[in-house]
């Protein structure tokens, strides 16, 4: 496995790669859902390469960049073992060297509601370093998690309207076993948090049998996640939305599919989660 820390090693790397690459970006401290989709890139293309960057252009002033978890060695050492071919892992300047002046900005509606809102600027620094590490890695697929789904809504809306060479391939969120979506910032959990954030998925599973029963009215939905997330007092709901899961936009019925997400902090730590209803794209 190669350790690539330029942009130069990692141009090299690929013109020298097989004739398929699949890409997996991440921020690193690795667990079993960024592992589900190198497994993914792995049966699906000749050769993988994963990037590990906590970008921070992606963090607002108060988000938790210089906390963010790091292990690059117990990382590495989880990619050997999934038979990754190449690791790029640039440094902060590597990636922004003095003068750099550009962002991708997804207009409108899917960046400036949920996580957009929430998280000012999060979305463009998102879009833009995305953009820069599918430019280096020239990959034919890139895979993300359905577990960041607005994420995943505008890096295709981007890849669509930049016309990127690349096929954006969504994966199933991984889930410890009671049900919580698994996540790096898990790790900032206390044990009476980690014991509540169950909560979170099991009030999307209520909205879920709601719908397979017939239910297609937003705001009953709605407030059956919300009913079973307070039963925790720890949790502090931030939304919960019923929106289409393409544009986002807020529901005033279920007809088709509908994407039900939630964000909720449990003491210092955010936590999102999200299913989709009917079918998915
Ligand atoms: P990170 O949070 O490290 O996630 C990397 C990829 O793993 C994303 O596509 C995310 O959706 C996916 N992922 C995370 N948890 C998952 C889970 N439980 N099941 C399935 N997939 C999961 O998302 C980012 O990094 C960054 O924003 C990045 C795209 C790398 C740009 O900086």
């Amino acid at each position: 496995m190669r350790v690539l820390r330029t942009l130069v090693e990692a141009r090299a790397w690929r013109r020298a790669a097989g004739a398929t690459v699949g890409f997996v970006p991440t921020m690193g401290y690795l667990h079993e859902g960024h592992l589900e989709l190198v497994r993914r890139a792995r049966a699906e293309n000749d050769a993988v390469i994963v990037s590990i960057f906590v970008n921070p252009t992606q963090f607002g002033p108060k988000d938790d960049f210089s906390r963010y978890p790091r292990d690059e060695a117990r990382d590495l050492a989880l990619l050997e073992v999934e038979g990754v071919a190449a690791v790029f892992m640039p440094t902060v300047e590597e990636m922004y060297p003095e003068g750099f002046a550009t962002a991708v900005d997804v207009s409108g509606g899917l960046t400036s509601v949920l996580e957009g809102a929430a998280r000012p600027g999060h979305f463009r620094g998102m879009a833009t370093v995305v953009a820069k590490l599918l430019s280096i890695a020239g990959a034919e697929r890139a895979y993300f998690g359905r577990k960041d789904a607005q994420q995943l809504a505008v890096v295709r809306r981007m890849a669509s309207d930049l016309n990127l060479a690349v096929e954006i391939v969504p994966c199933d969120t991984v889930r410890e076993p009671d049900g919580l979506a698994m996540s790096s910032r898990n790790t900032y959990l206390t044990s009476e948090e980690r014991r509540a954030a169950p909560a979170l998925y099991a009030g999307l599973r209520q909205a879920l049998a709601l719908f397979e029963g017939g239910e297609r009215d937003p705001a009953v939905l709605r407030e059956a996640v919300r009913a079973r997330v307070v039963v925790e007092p720890a949790f502090a709901l931030e939304y919960v939305s019923v929106a289409d899961p393409e544009t986002l936009a807020e529901l005033d019925w279920v007809k088709g599919a509908a994407l039900v997400s939630v964000a909720a902090r449990l003491g210092r730590t955010r936590l999102i989660d999200n299913v989709t209803l009917g079918e998915r794209g």
